[in-house]
């Protein structure tokens, strides 16, 4: 079960709030327009930004979008991942294409990463726990893969499998949830440009705990649709079983469009906490349809959004 926001809330308040004593402290409490996003000194990753694709918000800070994770191949607390997710090991990595496609393909991370121009796109990250980033990432529309291996008129829909390997991921030996950790798209939502295939963030690689070395970002869907390291992706018929959707099909659809009006069933999802900056003094913001992106809204013409949750 992904965690309840009652939860987490009281060490977010408290981290926020000696996060703002130290600064006030140090006389350092910088406006928005001031603060700079600055990678952890991992490889360099040369993109350029596409301004397309970057919202004009304060982004979260990488020390922020770095050890409040959610990644339970390495543990169910926001922290486990930063402290576990050493052991994974990145290279060599492969990333296997196949199903109903004309060209299948087995790709090593050099040449995903030269597939198509990297580009830095800033986008909403939203949780279904309620609590939000800004992140700057690196990689190009997934489209760009999709071209190249050429599906045939049978794929319906795709499906990310993410690497489950228990001496390197030691949360896999709890059965949390049934590994390995697999989501989906529609092909139509695969297709669509906003659909990122990510290979870096803050102008580096990935961390590990964020999902190194390629994962994909959707930024209008809830987080979890994000399928972090992953290993396989496959062009398939019918719609994929997913991790959560599995665990909880009643809490967790196969859509996950960020919806503001479309409460979880233990919670509302109608406002936010923008992780680093909304804490105890900071009212709630209120989340967005799509979170934002209302050119996907096309996507879902005619569906009842209520029931395709
Ligand atoms: N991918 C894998 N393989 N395992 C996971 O546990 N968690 C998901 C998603 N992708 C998860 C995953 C959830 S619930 C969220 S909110 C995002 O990753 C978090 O991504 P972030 O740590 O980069 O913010």
């Amino acid at each position: 079960m992904l965690i309840l926001p009652s939860e987490i809330t009281p060490r977010e308040v408290f981290e926020s709030r000696r996060k703002f004593i130290k600064l006030a402290a140090a006389g350092a409490i910088l406006g928005p327009e001031l603060a700079l996003a600055q990678g952890g000194g991992l490889a360099k990753l040369p993109a350029k930004r596409n301004p397309a694709f970057a919202v004009m918000e304060k982004q979260t800070a990488y020390k922020d979008a770095t050890t409040y994770n959610n990644f339970y191949e390495f543990g169910t607390d926001k922290s486990d991942p930063a402290e576990n997710a050493h052991t994974l090991r990145t290279r060599p990595w492969t990333v296997q294409i196949e199903g109903e496609v004309k060209k299948p393909m087995t790709l090593d991370i050099d040449s995903l990463l030269k597939l198509a121009p990297l580009e830095e796109r800033i986008y909403r990250h939203r949780c279904v726990e309620g609590w939000s980033m800004v992140v700057p990432w690196i990689g190009y529309s997934f489209s760009e893969l999709i071209k190249k291996v050429e599906p045939t008129g049978n794929a319906k829909f795709v499906e990310f499998v993410t690497l489950a390997d228990h001496q390197q991921m030691p949360g896999v030996r709890s059965r949390v949830l049934d590994w390995p950790y697999v989501e989906g798209l529609r092909i139509d939502e695969a297709n669509h440009p906003l659909a990122l295939l990510t290979v870096g963030m803050y102008g580096e690689v990935l961390p590990n705990q964020n999902g190194a070395p390629v994962r994909m970002v959707l930024p209008w869907k809830y987080g979890f649709k994000s399928a972090k390291s992953i290993v396989k992706i496959r062009f398939v018929r019918e719609m994929p079983r997913t991790s959560w959707n599995k665990s909880a099909p009643n809490e967790y659809g196969f859509y996950s469009n960020v919806n503001p009006d479309v409460d979880h069933p233990r919670w509302s999802q109608a406002s936010e906490r923008r992780i680093g900056e909304d804490g105890f003094f900071t009212r709630k913001r209120k989340t967005l349809m799509f979170n934002g992106y209302p050119e996907v809204a096309s996507l879902y013409t005619g569906m009842d959004l209520k029931k395709f949750y």
